[in-house]
């Protein structure tokens, strides 16, 4: 029998928990866009129990999440601040552009994933000049994943929540990965929210609910991100079948997989410390870890793993491949592995294994 792939591309490659399949083949449902679907409700509940606000709204993916809060956020003409290297600058298909009508003023950030604060508070546009946009939003990445994953610190959000609201504009947090950023930290997900206004979560990632992400926030700008929910074509009728997976994900107790993420750390880290160790991997460059250092094990504290190979890119990946392991390219000529649910210790040292044979045969 052929040895089974192990597929690190991504934390998306989850596929549902028997738990969730469970809960999905037995949800109670109605139509969402009448409010009736008691599992998305309970769903939309939980999840801004969760995070310490007022209402949540269940949307089909992160990308959704984030285009209806700067929807939500931001009228035609503003602008928001955010980090160069985001999802939402770079891999949202411009929809802030295309759809909101805003621009983003876009600041570098530094290895830690930060944005220096000064500049932030350098980048606010003067309100009384017609020239320019009004600044209306900052949105920070958490964890922030052109860094390898690296969870912003409270104090790092109090910090900049405090220039956004004293300026009277609120903090998005685009929380694709939030839990994991709770998890490395050692918060709860309501300490790490509070600072910020509204937060997208997604389900699908590590969590490994097959679909959907949360919007929370307070209940006027739920009720405005429902309305842009519609406009987007995302008002769904009976999906209390998806939500179902959500609510399992989001549980307390052994189905829940929000403590389980601590796993997917320990093995990005026992994976780091394995590469570093081989002859031919260095730092992934980029904003992340200079280029041409050996690799730092210690910057994997959550479940990302991003390095460099001193052979041809393609070549390598390739390698690893017919070895039965995925990874992806990532920025700046780097690599990527992502560790999630269903991937073990015993993996990752099958993963090492064939970087070090991948190494050999390209050198
Ligand atoms: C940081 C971040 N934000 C948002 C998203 C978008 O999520 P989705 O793929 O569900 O649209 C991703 C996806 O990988 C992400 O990494």
């Amino acid at each position: 029998m052929p040895t089974p792939q192990i597929d690190l591309r991504s934390d998306t490659v989850t596929h549902p928990t028997d738990a969730m399949r469970a809960a999905m083949a037995t949800a109670p449902v109605g139509d969402d866009v009448f409010g009736d679907d008691p599992t998305v409700n309970a769903l939309e509940a939980r999840a801004a129990h969760l995070l310490g606000k007022e209402a949540g709204l269940f949307v089909t993916s992160g990308t959704m999440g984030n285009l209806v809060s700067l929807m939500a956020h931001l009228p035609r003409g503003h602008e928001a601040i955010a980090g160069a290297t985001t999802h939402t600058v770079m891999d949202e298909a411009g929809g802030h552009a295309v759809v909101v009508g805003a621009t983003i003023r876009n600041l570098a950030e530094r290895p830690d994933g930060t944005m220096d604060l000064d500049e932030i508070a350098d980048a606010w546009r003067d309100p009384q000049d017609l020239h320019e946009p009004i600044t209306g939003l900052i949105v920070l990445e958490n964890t922030h994943a052109h860094t390898g994953g690296r969870p912003l610190s409270l104090a790092y959000t109090e910090q900049v929540a405090k220039i956004a609201h004293d300026r009277g504009v609120p903090l998005h947090v685009d929380g694709a990965r939030f839990f994991n950023a709770t998890t490395a930290l050692g918060l709860t997900p309501r300490e790490l929210a509070a600072p910020a206004d509204t937060v997208t979560f997604c389900l699908s990632k590590g969590l490994s609910a097959p679909i959907g992400s949360l919007v929370v926030g307070d209940k006027a700008f739920i009720a405005r991100a429902r309305r842009a929910r519609k406009l987007l074509g995302g008002g769904m009728r009976q999906v209390g079948v998806l939500a179902a997976a959500g609510l399992v994900a989001l549980s307390d107790g052994p189905d829940g997989t929000i403590s389980r993420l601590a796993d997917d750390h320990a093995n990005a880290r026992l994976l780091a410390e394995g590469l570093a160790r081989l002859d031919g991997v260095r730092s992934p460059g980029g904003i992340a870890q200079p280029e041409g250092e050996l690799l730092d094990p210690t910057r994997a504290v959550t479940n990302f793993v991003l390095f460099r190979v001193t052979r041809d890119r393609s070549a390598f990946l390739a390698a690893m491949e017919a070895r039965g392991v995925l990874l992806v390219p990532y920025a700046h000529g780097s690599i990527r592995a992502v560790t999630h649910l269903g991937v073990t210790p015993a993996e990752v040292e099958r993963v090492v294994a064939a970087a070090a044979e991948s190494l050999r045969v390209t050198a």
